[in-house]
Protein backbone atom coordinates (compact mmCIF):
# COMPACT_ATOMS: atom_id res chain seq x y z
CA UNK A 1 0.00 0.00 0.00
CA UNK A 2 1.54 3.59 -0.84
CA UNK A 3 1.71 5.95 2.11
CA UNK A 4 -0.42 9.26 1.73
CA UNK A 5 1.17 12.25 0.33
CA UNK A 6 3.30 13.43 3.24
CA UNK A 7 2.06 11.33 5.89
CA UNK A 8 4.86 9.90 7.39
CA UNK A 9 8.05 11.23 5.73
CA UNK A 10 9.53 12.59 9.22
CA UNK A 11 8.89 8.94 10.83
CA UNK A 12 10.90 7.27 7.23
CA UNK A 13 13.52 10.10 7.73
CA UNK A 14 14.36 8.89 11.18
CA UNK A 15 14.44 5.17 10.70
CA UNK A 16 17.14 5.95 7.58
CA UNK A 17 19.07 8.92 9.19
CA UNK A 18 22.72 8.21 8.37
CA UNK A 19 23.04 5.01 7.04
CA UNK A 20 25.49 4.70 4.03
CA UNK A 21 26.08 4.90 1.62
CA UNK A 22 23.26 7.41 0.45
CA UNK A 23 22.32 5.25 -2.34
CA UNK A 24 20.83 2.88 0.19
CA UNK A 25 19.55 5.28 2.20
CA UNK A 26 17.67 6.44 -0.64
CA UNK A 27 16.36 2.97 -1.84
CA UNK A 28 15.35 2.10 1.76
CA UNK A 29 13.19 5.82 1.57
CA UNK A 30 11.61 4.61 -1.08
CA UNK A 31 10.42 1.65 0.02
CA UNK A 32 9.35 2.69 3.43
CA UNK A 33 7.11 5.47 1.73
CA UNK A 34 5.69 2.78 -0.23
CA UNK A 35 6.80 3.68 -3.64
CA UNK A 36 9.30 0.54 -4.31
CA UNK A 37 8.34 -3.32 -2.65
CA UNK A 38 10.63 -4.80 -0.39
CA UNK A 39 11.83 -7.33 -2.96
CA UNK A 40 12.28 -4.14 -5.78
CA UNK A 41 14.22 -2.69 -2.90
CA UNK A 42 16.69 -5.75 -1.54
CA UNK A 43 17.25 -6.20 -4.86
CA UNK A 44 18.43 -2.23 -5.69
CA UNK A 45 20.35 -2.42 -2.78
CA UNK A 46 22.29 -5.57 -3.76
CA UNK A 47 22.95 -4.29 -7.25
CA UNK A 48 24.43 -0.76 -5.28
CA UNK A 49 26.27 -2.58 -3.17
CA UNK A 50 27.19 -6.14 -4.46
CA UNK A 51 27.41 -6.73 -0.73
CA UNK A 52 24.60 -8.51 0.88
CA UNK A 53 25.92 -8.36 4.85
CA UNK A 54 26.15 -4.46 4.21
CA UNK A 55 22.28 -4.32 3.02
CA UNK A 56 21.56 -6.31 6.03
CA UNK A 57 23.17 -4.30 8.50
CA UNK A 58 21.25 -1.69 7.01
CA UNK A 59 17.87 -3.23 7.30
CA UNK A 60 18.74 -4.78 10.52
CA UNK A 61 19.73 -0.44 11.27
CA UNK A 62 16.25 0.22 10.43
CA UNK A 63 14.38 -2.93 12.27
CA UNK A 64 15.87 -1.85 15.08
CA UNK A 65 14.87 1.67 14.94
CA UNK A 66 11.39 1.05 13.94
CA UNK A 67 10.97 -0.82 17.39
CA UNK A 68 10.56 3.37 18.91
CA UNK A 69 7.67 3.71 16.71
CA UNK A 70 4.29 3.67 17.96
CA UNK A 71 1.99 0.90 16.40
CA UNK A 72 -1.56 3.29 16.94
CA UNK A 73 0.13 5.85 14.67
CA UNK A 74 2.71 4.30 12.50
CA UNK A 75 0.96 1.48 11.90
CA UNK A 76 1.81 1.25 8.15
CA UNK A 77 5.48 1.99 8.13
CA UNK A 78 5.82 -0.70 10.78
CA UNK A 79 3.89 -3.55 8.87
CA UNK A 80 6.82 -1.84 6.03
CA UNK A 81 9.27 -2.63 8.05
CA UNK A 82 8.21 -5.72 9.33
CA UNK A 83 7.82 -7.31 5.77
CA UNK A 84 11.29 -5.93 4.82
CA UNK A 85 13.14 -7.44 8.23
CA UNK A 86 11.33 -10.35 7.26
CA UNK A 87 12.22 -10.76 3.27
CA UNK A 88 15.78 -10.54 4.73
CA UNK A 89 16.08 -12.99 7.33
CA UNK A 90 13.80 -15.52 5.17
CA UNK A 91 16.26 -14.87 1.60
CA UNK A 92 19.43 -14.41 3.27
CA UNK A 93 21.08 -16.89 0.97
CA UNK A 94 19.27 -15.67 -1.83
CA UNK A 95 20.63 -12.74 -1.07
CA UNK A 96 24.44 -13.79 -1.22
CA UNK A 97 23.90 -15.80 -4.19
CA UNK A 98 23.12 -12.70 -5.77
CA UNK A 99 25.63 -10.60 -4.68
CA UNK A 100 27.62 -13.08 -5.83
CA UNK A 101 26.44 -13.20 -9.20
CA UNK A 102 26.47 -9.35 -9.55
CA UNK A 103 30.50 -9.29 -8.33
CA UNK A 104 31.11 -11.85 -11.25
CA UNK A 105 30.96 -9.06 -13.42
CA UNK A 106 29.12 -11.63 -16.17
CA UNK A 107 26.54 -8.54 -16.58
CA UNK A 108 27.30 -5.26 -18.31
CA UNK A 109 25.24 -2.18 -19.23
CA UNK A 110 27.77 -1.26 -22.03
CA UNK A 111 26.13 -1.03 -25.52
CA UNK A 112 27.25 -3.93 -27.92
CA UNK A 113 30.02 -2.93 -30.64
CA UNK A 114 27.75 -4.97 -32.87
CA UNK A 115 24.35 -6.65 -32.89
CA UNK A 116 26.31 -9.82 -33.33
CA UNK A 117 28.29 -9.34 -29.71
CA UNK A 118 25.54 -8.00 -28.73
CA UNK A 119 23.56 -11.42 -29.12
CA UNK A 120 26.53 -13.17 -28.06
CA UNK A 121 26.56 -11.43 -24.92
CA UNK A 122 23.05 -11.96 -23.70
CA UNK A 123 23.28 -15.81 -25.13
CA UNK A 124 26.68 -16.40 -23.04
CA UNK A 125 24.69 -14.34 -20.03
CA UNK A 126 21.80 -16.37 -19.74
CA UNK A 127 23.71 -19.30 -20.47
CA UNK A 128 25.26 -18.86 -16.93
CA UNK A 129 23.04 -17.32 -14.89
CA UNK A 130 20.23 -19.93 -15.46
CA UNK A 131 23.42 -22.29 -13.90
CA UNK A 132 23.38 -20.09 -10.66
CA UNK A 133 19.70 -19.49 -10.02
CA UNK A 134 16.48 -20.10 -11.87
CA UNK A 135 14.53 -18.07 -9.98
CA UNK A 136 16.85 -15.03 -10.29
CA UNK A 137 18.33 -15.76 -13.81
CA UNK A 138 14.84 -14.24 -15.26
CA UNK A 139 14.38 -12.05 -11.85
CA UNK A 140 16.58 -10.28 -9.86
CA UNK A 141 13.76 -9.39 -7.28
CA UNK A 142 12.54 -12.58 -6.55
CA UNK A 143 15.92 -13.39 -4.67
CA UNK A 144 15.67 -16.71 -5.86
CA UNK A 145 12.72 -17.34 -4.16
CA UNK A 146 10.56 -19.47 -6.18
CA UNK A 147 7.80 -18.38 -4.08
CA UNK A 148 8.01 -14.96 -4.88
CA UNK A 149 8.65 -15.04 -8.28
CA UNK A 150 5.34 -17.25 -8.48
CA UNK A 151 3.58 -14.03 -6.98
CA UNK A 152 5.26 -11.59 -9.42
CA UNK A 153 4.14 -13.97 -12.43
CA UNK A 154 0.61 -13.95 -10.84
CA UNK A 155 0.55 -10.16 -10.87
CA UNK A 156 1.75 -10.73 -14.66
CA UNK A 157 -0.87 -12.67 -15.89
CA UNK A 158 -4.04 -11.04 -13.54
CA UNK A 159 -2.34 -8.09 -15.63
CA UNK A 160 -2.62 -9.49 -19.19
CA UNK A 161 -6.06 -10.96 -18.47
CA UNK A 162 -7.01 -7.50 -17.55
CA UNK A 163 -6.24 -6.31 -21.22
CA UNK A 164 -7.60 -9.48 -22.39
CA UNK A 165 -4.39 -10.47 -24.11
CA UNK A 166 -4.83 -13.97 -22.87
CA UNK A 167 -7.98 -16.27 -23.75
CA UNK A 168 -9.03 -19.92 -24.35
CA UNK A 169 -8.94 -19.08 -28.33
CA UNK A 170 -5.65 -17.53 -28.34
CA UNK A 171 -1.98 -18.35 -29.67
CA UNK A 172 0.45 -16.64 -27.85
CA UNK A 173 4.09 -16.07 -28.39
CA UNK A 174 6.65 -15.19 -25.54
CA UNK A 175 9.82 -13.46 -26.97
CA UNK A 176 12.69 -14.39 -24.60
CA UNK A 177 10.78 -16.43 -22.54
CA UNK A 178 13.59 -17.48 -19.87
CA UNK A 179 12.92 -20.31 -17.79
CA UNK A 180 9.15 -20.75 -18.93
CA UNK A 181 7.72 -18.69 -16.12
CA UNK A 182 4.72 -16.73 -18.25
CA UNK A 183 4.04 -19.72 -20.50
CA UNK A 184 3.73 -22.40 -17.84
CA UNK A 185 1.16 -19.67 -16.80
CA UNK A 186 -0.46 -18.69 -20.07
CA UNK A 187 -0.60 -22.30 -21.48
CA UNK A 188 -3.76 -23.47 -19.56
CA UNK A 189 -5.86 -20.66 -20.18
CA UNK A 190 -4.51 -20.42 -23.99
CA UNK A 191 -4.85 -22.32 -27.31
CA UNK A 192 -1.44 -22.74 -27.32
CA UNK A 193 2.01 -20.83 -26.31
CA UNK A 194 4.97 -20.38 -28.16
CA UNK A 195 8.34 -19.53 -26.03
CA UNK A 196 11.59 -18.27 -28.58
CA UNK A 197 15.22 -17.62 -26.54
CA UNK A 198 18.36 -17.20 -27.43
CA UNK A 199 19.75 -19.19 -24.75
CA UNK A 200 20.28 -22.74 -25.01
CA UNK A 201 20.09 -23.10 -20.93
CA UNK A 202 16.93 -21.29 -20.64
CA UNK A 203 15.47 -23.18 -23.49
CA UNK A 204 16.47 -26.26 -22.07
CA UNK A 205 15.42 -25.12 -18.51
CA UNK A 206 11.61 -24.33 -19.74
CA UNK A 207 11.80 -27.45 -21.86
CA UNK A 208 12.18 -29.27 -18.23
CA UNK A 209 9.35 -26.90 -16.60
CA UNK A 210 6.97 -26.95 -19.09
CA UNK A 211 7.16 -30.84 -20.14
CA UNK A 212 3.45 -32.05 -18.88
CA UNK A 213 1.94 -29.08 -21.28
CA UNK A 214 1.05 -30.56 -24.42
CA UNK A 215 -0.07 -26.71 -25.92
CA UNK A 216 3.01 -25.28 -25.07
CA UNK A 217 6.20 -24.87 -28.08
CA UNK A 218 9.80 -24.01 -26.80
CA UNK A 219 12.34 -23.12 -29.72
CA UNK A 220 16.04 -21.62 -29.07
CA UNK A 221 16.06 -19.09 -31.55
CA UNK A 222 19.52 -16.91 -33.49
CA UNK A 223 18.44 -14.03 -31.44
CA UNK A 224 18.45 -12.36 -34.36
CA UNK A 225 14.47 -12.73 -35.14
CA UNK A 226 11.08 -14.63 -35.50
CA UNK A 227 12.07 -16.81 -38.75
CA UNK A 228 10.55 -19.90 -36.87
CA UNK A 229 7.37 -18.87 -37.61
CA UNK A 230 4.63 -17.81 -40.30
CA UNK A 231 2.65 -14.42 -40.67
CA UNK A 232 -0.24 -13.64 -39.20
CA UNK A 233 -0.13 -16.62 -36.51
CA UNK A 234 0.00 -15.16 -33.21
CA UNK A 235 -2.82 -12.93 -31.58
CA UNK A 236 -0.65 -12.06 -28.79
CA UNK A 237 3.17 -11.50 -28.20
CA UNK A 238 4.43 -10.49 -25.27
CA UNK A 239 8.30 -9.65 -23.88
CA UNK A 240 8.87 -9.51 -20.35
CA UNK A 241 12.19 -8.19 -19.57
CA UNK A 242 13.44 -9.03 -23.11
CA UNK A 243 13.83 -5.52 -24.73
CA UNK A 244 16.87 -4.26 -22.43
CA UNK A 245 18.81 -7.01 -23.78
CA UNK A 246 17.49 -6.96 -27.26
CA UNK A 247 18.01 -2.69 -27.44
CA UNK A 248 21.28 -2.67 -25.74
CA UNK A 249 22.30 -5.59 -28.50
CA UNK A 250 21.77 -2.40 -30.91
CA UNK A 251 18.85 0.07 -32.32
CA UNK A 252 18.77 -2.26 -35.37
CA UNK A 253 17.62 -5.38 -33.49
CA UNK A 254 14.88 -3.64 -31.90
CA UNK A 255 14.04 -2.06 -35.37
CA UNK A 256 14.15 -5.71 -36.47
CA UNK A 257 11.84 -7.62 -33.50
CA UNK A 258 9.13 -5.00 -34.46
CA UNK A 259 9.19 -5.59 -38.04
CA UNK A 260 9.03 -9.34 -37.12
CA UNK A 261 6.17 -8.66 -34.46
CA UNK A 262 3.83 -6.85 -37.11
CA UNK A 263 4.50 -10.08 -39.44
CA UNK A 264 3.73 -12.82 -36.72
CA UNK A 265 0.50 -11.05 -34.91
CA UNK A 266 -2.54 -11.23 -36.89
CA UNK A 267 -4.13 -7.94 -37.35
CA UNK A 268 -5.24 -6.34 -34.27
CA UNK A 269 -3.29 -8.84 -31.89
CA UNK A 270 -1.41 -7.39 -28.91
CA UNK A 271 1.76 -6.67 -28.22
CA UNK A 272 3.17 -6.12 -24.40
CA UNK A 273 6.02 -5.06 -23.25
CA UNK A 274 6.97 -5.05 -19.67
CA UNK A 275 10.51 -2.95 -19.57
CA UNK A 276 11.43 -1.82 -22.83
CA UNK A 277 14.89 -0.54 -21.33
CA UNK A 278 16.67 -0.29 -17.65
CA UNK A 279 17.73 3.44 -18.57
CA UNK A 280 15.31 4.76 -15.86
CA UNK A 281 13.89 7.60 -18.58
CA UNK A 282 10.19 6.29 -18.90
CA UNK A 283 9.69 9.60 -20.83
CA UNK A 284 12.57 8.87 -23.46
CA UNK A 285 10.91 4.78 -23.38
CA UNK A 286 7.88 5.79 -24.02
CA UNK A 287 8.74 8.19 -26.75
CA UNK A 288 11.13 5.41 -28.75
CA UNK A 289 8.05 2.85 -28.13
CA UNK A 290 5.51 5.37 -29.75
CA UNK A 291 7.63 6.28 -32.73
CA UNK A 292 8.32 2.38 -33.08
CA UNK A 293 4.80 1.74 -33.22
CA UNK A 294 4.05 4.35 -35.61
CA UNK A 295 6.15 3.15 -38.01
CA UNK A 296 4.97 -0.54 -37.32
CA UNK A 297 1.76 -0.23 -37.49
CA UNK A 298 0.98 -0.16 -34.34
CA UNK A 299 -1.38 1.88 -31.65
CA UNK A 300 -0.50 2.59 -28.26
CA UNK A 301 -3.21 1.08 -25.64
CA UNK A 302 -0.91 1.58 -22.58
CA UNK A 303 2.16 3.86 -21.98
CA UNK A 304 4.69 3.71 -19.48
CA UNK A 305 2.85 2.60 -16.70
CA UNK A 306 3.38 0.88 -13.82
CA UNK A 307 0.95 -1.66 -12.52
CA UNK A 308 2.03 -4.00 -10.66
CA UNK A 309 2.92 -4.09 -6.67
CA UNK A 310 5.59 -6.16 -6.19
CA UNK A 311 7.67 -5.81 -9.47
CA UNK A 312 8.63 -1.75 -10.45
CA UNK A 313 8.24 -3.14 -14.80
CA UNK A 314 6.78 -0.60 -16.78
CA UNK A 315 4.33 -1.73 -19.03
CA UNK A 316 3.44 -0.68 -22.64
CA UNK A 317 0.53 -1.98 -24.45
CA UNK A 318 0.12 -1.82 -28.47
CA UNK A 319 -2.55 -3.32 -30.68
CA UNK A 320 -1.64 -4.47 -33.81
CA UNK A 321 -3.68 -2.22 -36.98
CA UNK A 322 -6.19 -4.24 -38.18
CA UNK A 323 -5.56 -2.69 -42.00
CA UNK A 324 -1.94 -2.63 -43.13
CA UNK A 325 -0.78 -0.50 -45.36
CA UNK A 326 -0.11 -2.07 -48.90
CA UNK A 327 4.41 -2.79 -49.16
CA UNK A 328 5.87 0.01 -49.68
CA UNK A 329 7.35 -1.29 -53.24
CA UNK A 330 3.40 -1.40 -54.61
CA UNK A 331 3.19 2.65 -53.39
CA UNK A 332 6.77 3.26 -55.46
CA UNK A 333 5.22 1.68 -58.64
CA UNK A 334 1.75 3.02 -58.44
CA UNK A 335 3.59 6.52 -58.17
CA UNK A 336 6.06 5.99 -60.84
CA UNK A 337 4.71 7.99 -64.01
CA UNK A 338 3.85 5.60 -66.68
C1 LIG B 1 15.66 -11.19 -17.81
S1 LIG B 1 15.32 -12.59 -18.77
C2 LIG B 1 13.55 -12.61 -18.74
C3 LIG B 1 12.98 -13.95 -19.10
C4 LIG B 1 11.44 -14.03 -19.15
N1 LIG B 1 10.88 -13.11 -20.10
C5 LIG B 1 10.85 -13.79 -17.79
O1 LIG B 1 10.44 -12.65 -17.50
O2 LIG B 1 10.79 -14.73 -17.01
C6 LIG B 1 15.65 -12.02 -20.44
C7 LIG B 1 15.57 -13.13 -21.47
O3 LIG B 1 15.70 -12.56 -22.77
C8 LIG B 1 16.48 -13.45 -23.57
N2 LIG B 1 17.04 -12.69 -24.70
C9 LIG B 1 17.99 -11.73 -24.67
N3 LIG B 1 18.24 -11.29 -25.92
C10 LIG B 1 17.42 -11.98 -26.75
C11 LIG B 1 17.22 -11.97 -28.17
N4 LIG B 1 17.92 -11.18 -28.98
N5 LIG B 1 16.28 -12.81 -28.68
C12 LIG B 1 15.59 -13.65 -27.86
N6 LIG B 1 15.75 -13.71 -26.53
C13 LIG B 1 16.66 -12.88 -25.98
C14 LIG B 1 17.52 -13.97 -22.59
O4 LIG B 1 18.16 -15.14 -23.03
C15 LIG B 1 16.69 -14.16 -21.33
O5 LIG B 1 16.15 -15.45 -21.23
Amino acid sequence: MTLPPDAYPPAVERLVAGLEPPEVRDILTRCLSGSVSPAVALMQMLIETEDSPAVRKAVDEVTGRAATLSRATDSILRDRVDELTQLVVENAPGCDRIAEMLRSNMDSPDQAATVEDGIAFCERLFDWSVQQSEEASVALYSLGNPQLLDRATGEIIAQLERWGVISAEHALLDIGCGIGRLVEELAPRAREVSGIDVSTQMINTALRRCAPLANVKLLKGTGRDLREFGDAVFDAAIAVDTFPYIRQSGAALVETYFGEVTRVLKPGGHFVILNYSYGGDDEGDANEIARLARDYEFDVVVSAERPFTLWDGLAFHLTRREALPRPAQHRAEESRPS
